[in-house]
């Protein structure tokens, strides 16, 4: 399966699904970096194993149909059916999810729907949470829809927030385990065994 990741920064999620393939873990092609971020790590990580990486960004078209089909001609020139996005700042675009559906994932820092949605990226899911006194965070992958951080769970993991923690280390501790599960949840649609009945995702049995 071809998978296009769209990623804004440092691109280390990026980096773990490719560990995942070259690993012989995930059966699947990265076959397209997109980053609205030109400095983008995630772009380097792409060039330097052979990846085609895109800048693409709102601010190159004069319309938002130009940049929509823009985006859709790169992914379906290479045949992707999967779009991951690992750390992408920005909006997906509706025509996009509608050419896509239940095939866009994201990652986010925490146990969804707590601590999501605008504004809650980086360490701002960190602080919030250390901020609010839960003993407990995590990861949660989910399928994009029309909303920030809002579409089908398909797979958490928990997180202790720890006394002493600050953001950055607790951010660390969460990161490790972004690493782990992304690749497993991906692995899960490219196998097709994932359903999706309204809000919830439902994992097909190996039989
Ligand atoms: C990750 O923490 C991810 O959960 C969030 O953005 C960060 C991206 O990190 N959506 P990286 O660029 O993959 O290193």
């Amino acid at each position: 399966m071809n998978i296009a990741v769209f990623a804004s920064g440092r691109g280390s999620n990026l980096m773990a699904i490719l560990n995942a393939i070259k690993e012989g873990k995930l059966n699947a092609k990265i076959s397209l970096v997109i980053s609205n971020n030109s400095n983008a790590g995630a772009l380097e990580i792409a060039r330097a194993n052979g990846i085609d990486a895109l800048h693409i960004s709102r601010k190159q078209f004069s319309s938002d149909e130009e940049y929509v089909q823009k985006i859709l001609n790169e992914l379906k020139s290479r045949n992707v059916e999967l779009i991951v996005l690992a750390g992408y700042m920005k909006k997906i675009p509706s025509e996009i999810i509608k050419e896509y559906p239940n095939k866009i994932l994201n990652i986010h820092p925490a146990l969804l729907p707590a601590f999501g949605g605008q504004g809650m990226y980086g360490l701002n899911v960190h602080k919030a949470v250390i901020e609010s006194g839960v003993k407990i965070t995590g990861v949660t992958v989910h399928i994009v829809d029309e909303e920030y951080d809002h579409g089908p769970i398909v797979m958490q993991r928990a997180v202790e927030v720890r006394d002493d923690d600050t953001p950055e280390t607790l951010a660390e501790r969460v990161l490790k385990v972004e690493h782990e599960i992304y690749p497993q949840a991906i692995k899960l649609f490219v196998e097709g065994k994932i359903k999706v009945s309204g809000r919830k995702v439902i994992i097909k049995d190996e039989n």
